[in-house]
């Protein structure tokens, strides 16, 4: 008989809550506590996490493949590590589908010791549509799940830099926020819909920025649930023309209702922007009406592009905005896309890169 329950034990642990894959079993218990301002980073994968800056992050995103070592190093450092959550707005109009799908993140989260979700749903959606309703009810329901079964986790929603309907993500923005833990607002993609001449602009300019936010609040949302998405990338878009006053215009390119986007380019990593810069036609220039550097530079064939992005000096005025509105905190897009080589200069725009995250 003893024999019988020596080898069952370990299958039921196994198939049951699962064993702990970090070197400590207290490593997989789940982060409660919340720390005053949030550093939330998204992750899509490899292994440069290890040279985050762990003093700072408070909530890691995972959207690659499930790392273990990940999540026992966030525990150590007292980080959350949270799962990504999408599905078609289309299957989770039916409640029964909706519920099914809710009960299977949680089971996934528990299973691999994560402390929440982040609800990446990006779709358009129209007001008063049934998808509409099917969205508010999915954050509300998935939230009660999430608080029920693992007290103290968090749940989260990504919503555009705008809540006037960008993309056609005309969402409940008010009864999403009351109903979840926080919104993460990438504030980023701002061309996604160009409505005038169609040339290359900033990421994320910052007046354009800020006064989205002022939007967010006027809406009776509460500040400290709203958590700043900055970019860690930009935009390299292939000039039609240069004008002389350095205007690059762009291929039409039509998006979600709008003639021309940014879809017209091809996001760059800081890391190739860094690259890139030293070797461009015009080195780092600076747009005073946008606040945002950009560059442009000849390729191969001669073709000119035009280069914008984000860097400590745009970064750091929005980074004060958090501080002096009271917002919940920081986070960017994402965090795997700086140099963390050991080279010296690289090494030095790493450390300004994240310590922008804290303001001027
Ligand atoms: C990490 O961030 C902290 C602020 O939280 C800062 O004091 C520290 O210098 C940063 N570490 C590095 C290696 O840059
Ligand atoms: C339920 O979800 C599945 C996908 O998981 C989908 O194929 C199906 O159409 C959905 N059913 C309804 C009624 O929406
Ligand atoms: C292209 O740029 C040149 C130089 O600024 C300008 O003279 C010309 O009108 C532009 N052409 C088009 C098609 O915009
Ligand atoms: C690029 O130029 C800047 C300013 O001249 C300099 O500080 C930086 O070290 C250079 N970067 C590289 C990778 O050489």
């Amino acid at each position: 008989m003893w024999r019988v329950l020596v080898f069952l034990w370990p299958i039921v642990a196994v198939c049951g809550a699962g064993s702990c894959p970090c070197s400590h079993p207290e490593l997989c218990r789940p982060i409660r506590g919340q720390r005053d301002f949030e550093v939330f980073v998204f992750d899509v994968g490899g292994k440069t996490w290890k040279s985050y800056n762990w003093s700072m992050v408070t909530t890691v995103a995972t959207f690659g493949k499930y790392d273990p070592d990940l999540m026992c190093y966030a525990h150590s450092k007292g980080a959350r590590v949270v799962l990504k959550g999408d599905i078609p707005l289309s299957y989770i109009v039916d409640q029964n589908n909706r519920t099914a799908w809710i009960t299977k993140q949680v089971k996934l989260a528990k299973s691999q010791f994560m402390d929440g979700i982040n609800l990446d749903i990006e779709q358009a959606v129209e007001e008063g549509s049934p998808e509409y309703d099917a969205l508010t009810d999915l954050v509300k329901e998935t939230t009660e799940a999430f608080h029920r079964e693992m007290p103290g986790s968090q749940v989260s929603f990504d919503v555009a830099w705008s809540p006037k309907c960008i993309d056609q993500r005309c969402y409940d923005y008010v009864t999403i926020a009351e109903s979840c833990d926080l919104l993460f607002v990438m504030s980023y993609d701002e061309q996604s819909q160009i409505m005038g001449d169609c040339i290359a602009m900033a990421n994320a300019p910052l007046s354009q920025t800020l006064n989205a936010y002022e939007d967010y609040l006027n809406l009776k949302i509460d500040p400290k649930k709203l958590v700043m998405g900055v970019p860690w990338y930009g935009y390299d878009y292939p000039c039609l023309n240069l004008s002389q006053e350095g205007i690059c215009s762009i291929a039409k390119v039509p998006f979600r209702g709008a003639p021309c986007s940014d879809a017209a380019g091809k996001q760059k990593t800081y890391k190739w922007i860094m690259k890139q810069v030293n070797n461009s036609l015009s080195g780092r220039l600076w747009d005073d009406n946008q606040q945002a550097p950009y560059f442009n530079y000849k390729d191969d064939t001669e073709q000119i592009h035009q280069v914008w992005y984000d860097d400590p000096e745009s970064i750091c005025p929005k980074a004060d905005f958090v501080k002096s509105k009271g917002l919940r905190g920081i986070g960017m897009w994402n965090g795997n896309i700086l140099d963390y080589s050991d080279e010296p200069v690289a090494k030095q725009q790493t450390t300004l890169m994240w310590n922008a995250l804290l303001g001027c």
